[in-house]
């Protein structure tokens, strides 16, 4: 399965769906990872690891929607089977959702429809939950709003702040991310082109839901 990924910042979510791919253990070739931002730490380790990579900056375009079109081409040019939000801090346009409607994921660091939006742990912090998490769901044109494929829980521990609870989370993602492209590689999780409400979750191990 041809992934592509496109990433703003660190890039450990890439970094995790590489190496499940060369260790055998997710069945995709990332054949593309593209940036909005080219000082991305993510952008320059996939070029340091011989990746395709291309920086599609906003600042060069003259409006958002010719940003986000020319976003859509560069990718569709890689022909991906499924396109990957890894960290991608912004929101994609109608260009990119027509193109790949139904096959854009994102990973986002909370139990969605909890804490939708920027600084999800901090605030599930300020809440008072108890229990955190990450969510990998289908990207509609609203801010973390798409059909969830699955979810991953970790606990919020005492003493916790928002760092460390994001990196607990973060932990989890790097799990999630590669077992939900698995699944869709393999066929066991089908991505529709339209997709209507959101699927009921069934639990296929004790940390994985993932939507039949
Ligand atoms: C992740 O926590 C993801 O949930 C959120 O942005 C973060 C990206 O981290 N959307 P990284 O760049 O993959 O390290």
């Amino acid at each position: 399965m041809r992934v592509a990924v496109l990433v703003s910042g660190r890039g450990s979510n890439l970094r995790a769906i590489v190496h499940a791919a060369r260790e055998g253990r997710c069945p995709v070739t990332v054949v593309a990872v593209f940036s909005d931002r080219a000082e991305a730490p993510a952008i320059a380790w996939a070029r340091a690891e011989g990746l395709e990579t291309r920086v599609v900056a906003p600042s060069d375009f003259p409006d958002r929607a010719a940003w986000d079109e020319a976003l859509a081409r560069a990718v569709a040019a890689h022909e991906p089977d499924v396109v990957v939000l890894a960290g991608f801090m912004r929101i994609v346009g109608t260009a990119m959702l027509g193109r790949f409607e139904g096959r854009i994921l994102n990973v986002h660091p909370s139990l969605l429809p909890a804490f939708a939006g920027r600084d999800a742990p901090a605030r599930a912090l300020a809440a008072g939950v108890r229990i955190a998490g990450c969510t990998v769901h289908v990207v509609d044109a609203g801010v973390d709003t798409g059909p969830i494929v699955a979810q991953a829980a970790v606990p919020v521990l005492a003493g916790d702040d928002a760092t460390r609870l994001h990196a607990r989370i973060q932990r989890a993602e790097h799990e999630l991310l590669p077992a939900v492209l698995e699944a869709i590689a393999t066929g066991r999780v089908r991505l529709r082109p339209v997709l209507q409400a959101p699927p009921c979750a069934r639990c296929v191990d004790d940390r994985l839901l993932v939507a039949p």
